[in-house]
């Protein structure tokens, strides 16, 4: 117990050494030194890479990324700015891809006659891309393609 007594004094520094610690002790590479109650200023929109040459994925099943710029494209309730080019309708006139017969599929997998729902937003899943350099280093390497059996 009277051990105890003499360490109390100990612990209590060590707490307010604890809490008096700058809060931007933890360097984050998205955030810098912003400490976390504070909000950042975020960096400026850049200049969306527009080469017109389609990437390839890196796992199957990928999105594909948009190799076009897309600013003020209206997608909303009322009209579907990317749809004008990439509905299956719509692709031989205008040169797009057209949407994978995936996109016209609910999620019971009924075939519907227009693009589903689920599918809408197509920014939800596809983006353009910047060229800017990754803010953390890593080893990312795209996945070898997966061979499915045939009639799977
Ligand atoms: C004016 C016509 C047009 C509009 C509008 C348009 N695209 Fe495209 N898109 C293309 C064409 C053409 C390509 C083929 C590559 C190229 O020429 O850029 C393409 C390529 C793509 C690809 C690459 C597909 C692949 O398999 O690599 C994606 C993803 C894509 N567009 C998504 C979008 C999205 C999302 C929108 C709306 C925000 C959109 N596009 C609006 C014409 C269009
Ligand atoms: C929920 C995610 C999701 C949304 C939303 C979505 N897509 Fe996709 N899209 C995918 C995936 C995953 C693939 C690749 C696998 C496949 O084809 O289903 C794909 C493939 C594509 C391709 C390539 C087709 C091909 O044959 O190579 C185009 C073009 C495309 N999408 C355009 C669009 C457009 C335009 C919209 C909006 C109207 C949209 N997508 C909405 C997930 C999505």
């Amino acid at each position: 117990m009277t051990h105890l007594r003499k360490l109390l004094p100990l612990l209590g520094l060590v707490a307010v050494l604890a809490w008096a610690q700058p809060a931007t002790k933890l360097q984050d590479a998205a955030r810098g030194p912003a400490a976390v109650p504070d909000t950042t200023r975020p960096p400026m929109l850049g200049n969306a890479v527009n080469d017109d040459v389609r990437r390839p994925r890196n796992y199957d099943t990928q999105p594909p990324t948009i190799p076009h710029r897309v600013d003020g494209y209206q997608v909303d309730r009322n009209f579907n700015k990317c749809l004008d080019c990439h509905a299956r309708g719509k692709a031989s006139f205008s040169q797009a891809i057209p949407v994978s017969a995936t996109h016209y599929f609910d999620r019971s997998g009924k075939e519907l006659p227009h693009i589903s729902t689920r599918r809408y937003f197509c920014m939800q899943c596809h983006v353009p891309q910047d060229s800017v350099p990754p803010i953390v280093g890593n080893s990312f390497g795209a996945a070898p393609p997966v061979s499915l059996p045939a009639n799977k």
